[in-house]
């Protein structure tokens, strides 16, 4: 679905991501892990057509994802969740989930897909009239991936779901990525937390200093022994 060819992020002399190649198949969820500023965010930023990466390729269901208009992703399916979220403080739950279907002009399907994060996300069903600037950080993370979904997308870009979170809320939240998932949604996840990562993901990409160092099953990642020294704290 994904396939990513020698891609390049550069800001000012800075090179954030260094010709890396990767690819994420229908239906699967891939993690990209590794350390601060490796170029994970980078990445996805690049993928999201945030930032122009300067060099490399992309093809995205048969397309070359870097020559489409940025504006034009989300009717294609892509949807990123941001680090830091970047939900609209001062509109309300219910608001921000509608704006995730400001490209959709079914209605319908619309009010039944609110439905659906309602019931994926009870917390947010409770708090639908609540200004989303006074939600807890873990509603707002809720909030952030429930107005992904609202763009029906094919391929969701997740960057660190986790951040910030207390042990419960990120429970929460996994439980819902991996509902998602196994509803059928291609997903490629970024993760300071390796070990949840890899639990939840098919594959993984070990990411170092803006190049990949590593690629395996993630049970086989989880299970080697320098993934666990140097991501897994042991
Ligand atoms: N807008 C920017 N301007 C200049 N340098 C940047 C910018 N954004 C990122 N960088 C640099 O690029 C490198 C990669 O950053 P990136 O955010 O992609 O890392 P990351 O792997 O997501 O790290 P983290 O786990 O801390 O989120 C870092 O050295 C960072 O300082
Ligand atoms: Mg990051």
């Amino acid at each position: 679905m994904l396939e990513v060819n020698g891609l390049r992020v550069s800001y000012g002399g800075i090179q954030a991501v260094r010709g890396i190649s990767f690819h994420v198949d229908e239906g699967e969820m891939v993690a990209l892990i590794g350390a601060n500023g490796a170029g994970k965010s980078s990445t996805l930023r690049a993928l999201a057509r945030l930032v122009n990466p300067v060099g490399g390729n992309v093809r995205y269901r048969g397309k070359e994802l870097l020559s489409l208009p940025a504006h034009q992703l989300v009717a294609e399916g892509i949807a990123l969740v941001p680090e830091g979220r970047g939900i609209f403080p001062r509109m309300t739950t219910s608001e921000n989930l509608r704006m995730g279907a400001f490209s959709r002009n079914d209605k319908q399907a619309v009010e039944r897909d609110l439905e659906h994060v309602f019931s994926l996300f009870p917390r947010l069903a409770e708090r639908a009239q609540q200004v989303a600037g006074t939600l807890s950080g873990g509603e707002q993370q809720m909030l952030a991936i429930g107005r992904a979904l609202m763009s029906q997308p094919k391929l969701m870009l997740l960057d660190e779901p986790s951040m910030g979170l207390a042990p419960i809320m990120v429970q929460k939240i996994f439980e819902v990525i991996r509902t998602v998932a196994s509803q059928g949604m291609t997903i490629l996840l970024i993760e300071q937390n390796a070990k949840l990562a890899l639990e939840v993901s098919q594959r993984g990409y070990v990411m170092e200093s803006g190049t990949i160092s590593l690629t395996e099953e993630s049970a086989k990642l989880l299970a080697d022994p320098k993934v666990r020294a140097a991501y897994l704290g042991e």
